[in-house]
């Protein structure tokens, strides 16, 4: 039997940590241990090249470089841990895929829309996830939460019209196959996010 392929993704600082291990203990209750993992990294190879990719550099980082490394990652990731995992039955919960190089490398930095088509295809091809929640805030109350964080990396610098276009992206892309995409009001308290999950996931996979 194959597991499940559970991917959270979503404009930044919308909670999507809290939920992982609220959702991973409801899945370990009910189908057993989960492979709970995120992208870019997962694997010690890929979170090097997530470091590197999130990292400040004092030389340019080309935008097709940017992409390449993602979607370096996620081949990495998707050979080395998360294929196997589906392959002996277990669910994975994933923190970010395919969505956001389209709304971050895609829609965010302006193009690449036919490139990330075209490495989807080639990297992913058919290891989809089979649910994909979108956590979603305005950006505004996206770019409140993100100031009030400690540490910033390259990526959390972004200006308004940027998250935006990340916003739209998930919102655009969730609005293609409401089957697989659940949209999540991200504003709500923790345990109502939950349980809208947990709905889901039910409602889903009973
Ligand atoms: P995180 O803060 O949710 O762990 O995500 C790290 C950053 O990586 C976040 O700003 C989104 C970005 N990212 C991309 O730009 N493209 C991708 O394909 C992935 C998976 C993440």
């Amino acid at each position: 039997m194959s597991g499940r392929f559970i991917v959270f993704d979503g404009v930044e600082a919308a909670g999507k940590s809290t939920q992982i291990p609220i959702i991973a203990d409801w899945v370990r209750a009910r189908h057993g241990e989960p492979l709970v993992t995120r992208e870019p990294g997962g694997t010690p190879l890929a979170e090097q090249i997530r470091a590197l990719t999130l990292a400040d550099h004092d030389e340019v980082m080309p935008l097709e470089a940017e992409l390449l490394m993602m979607f370096a990652a996620r081949s990495v990731h998707l050979n080395n841990r998360v294929g196997p995992a589906l392959d002996r039955g277990q669910w994975v919960l994933c923190d970010r895929f395919v969505d956001a190089s389209y709304a971050y490398q895609g829609a965010g930095q302006g193009g690449f829309r036919h490139q990330i088509a075209w490495l989807e295809e080639q990297i992913v091809g058919h290891r989809q996830p089979e649910c994909v929640f979108i956590f979603d805030l305005p950006v505004d109350t996206v770019i409140e939460r993100v100031r009030q964080r400690r540490s910033m990396d390259r990526f959390d610098r972004s200006d308004i019209d940027f998250l935006q276009r990340v916003r739209d992206e998930y919102l655009a892309r969730a609005a293609t196959d409401t089957h697989r995409y659940c949209v999540i009001n991200a504003s709500q308290p923790v345990n109502q996010v939950s349980q809208t999950i947990v709905d889901h996931l039910e409602a889903r996979f009973a």
